[in-house]
């Protein structure tokens, strides 16, 4: 039995990194005739640890249904829905909390990032958890394990930066399933594909991110066309002659031959060949042409759902409805195999 599930957190437009990372590749899974059952989901209780804004958060949460649903992930082919809408993701993350140890979570590195970011603190080593690291923030990767194993997920899309956050749910299932002597969850597993990490177009030693401060930094998938090219051209690159894919030597560079080869098909190879006697100003040129080309009838088709709002809201209504019927029988087997049923 094959069951996909991930998760995307309402905090803004997505950006390329979301879409070569993830998007596509919950696109192509949900195409997948052996997959029983095929869950997305909007993950606003997550988003609640970045964004608290109440109007804000609201708006993003449509909104990133229209995008996903633009690029291709399609209901009748899939349950997409709000997290807080199926209620037993926090009930089931509350009997997770309890079997997992907090020197686990201590280990992870993306609260750590966040932390950071909102502190204003300078290096990792500088945290101080006593000037206001909020519960939810910590816990977040449980609620993480809860959203999966609340439906005994087996296949998880995701990028690069939640590979940890996935081996961490393998071993919360693990521990659970020996605890209870009873194998309840299946140990999940991480789909990766090539372009699991897009890199910031600022900074390439740091991966694209919605939460940087730094708009050109990212590509949102709702950019215009002359966005696309100025931040294409104000990347981050190196003075080194030729196009060449040395992601330890040349990050910025690479990171556009990864962004060119996942919307072109063709292999790294094949795109260095193609332009290996080319300028950077050249390649930059040719990298813009594909991502405006690519996502032109994308943004076309966001302007369209726009417009249907309610259409929108009952593809998340229904998607709660199915999610909410399998998630309560597995929470139930979950309460007598710990005790709180008979
Ligand atoms: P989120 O909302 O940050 O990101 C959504 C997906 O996009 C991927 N991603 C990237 N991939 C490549 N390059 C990048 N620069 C890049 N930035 C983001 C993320 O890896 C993710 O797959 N914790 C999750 C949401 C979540 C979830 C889940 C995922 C909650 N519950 C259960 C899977 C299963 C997150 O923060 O995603």
């Amino acid at each position: 039995k094959r069951i996909t599930f991930s998760g995307i957190q309402p905090t803004g437009v997505p950006h390329l990194g979301n879409y070569l990372g993830a998007i596509t590749n919950w696109v192509s899974l949900q195409n997948n005739k052996s997959s029983e059952l095929v869950l997305y989901s909007i993950v606003d209780l997550h988003a609640l640890t970045i964004q608290k804004d109440a109007k804000m958060l609201q708006k993003s949460k449509i909104e990133m249904t229209i995008i996903l649903m633009a690029c291709g992930i399609d209901p009748k082919k899939c349950l997409i829905f709000e997290q807080s809408k199926v209620s037993a993701h926090s009930e089931l993350s509350w009997i997770l909390n309890c079997i997992t140890p907090i020197g686990w979570l201590s280990r992870m590195t993306q609260w750590k990032t966040k932390f950071q970011e909102q502190k204003n603190i300078r290096s990792i080593e500088d945290i101080d958890i006593s000037i206001g690291l909020d519960l939810g923030l910590f816990a977040y990767p449980v609620l993480q394990a809860a959203d999966i194993l609340l439906y005994k997920s087996t296949h998880v899309p995701v990028g690069d930066d939640q590979v940890q956050h996935l081996e961490l749910t393998r071993d919360i299932a693990e521990k659970f399933n020996k605890f209870y002597k009873k194998n309840v969850f299946p140990l999940p597993q991480t789909i990766l594909v090539p372009a699991k990490r897009i890199l910031s177009l600022k900074d390439p030693s740091k991966k694209m991110s919605k939460s940087s401060p730094f708009e050109y930094s990212r590509i949102n998938l709702t950019d215009s066309p002359e966005e696309i090219s100025q931040k294409i051209k104000r990347a981050t690159t190196d003075s080194q002659k030729g196009i060449l894919y040395s992601p330890d030597t040349r990050p910025g560079i690479s990171n556009l031959i990864t962004i060119y080869s996942s919307f072109t098909g063709l292999t790294i190879e094949q795109v260095v060949n193609k332009y290996k006697n080319s300028d950077s100003k050249t390649f930059k040129d040719s990298v813009t042409e594909i991502v405006v080309q690519y996502l032109q009838p994308i943004q076309k088709e966001i302007e369209r759902l726009k417009k249907e709002e309610g259409y929108v809201k009952s593809v998340l209504e229904d998607g709660a409805n199915k999610a909410n019927e399998i998630a309560k029988r597995n929470l139930e087997e979950v309460y007598k195999v710990i005790g709180l049923r008979n």
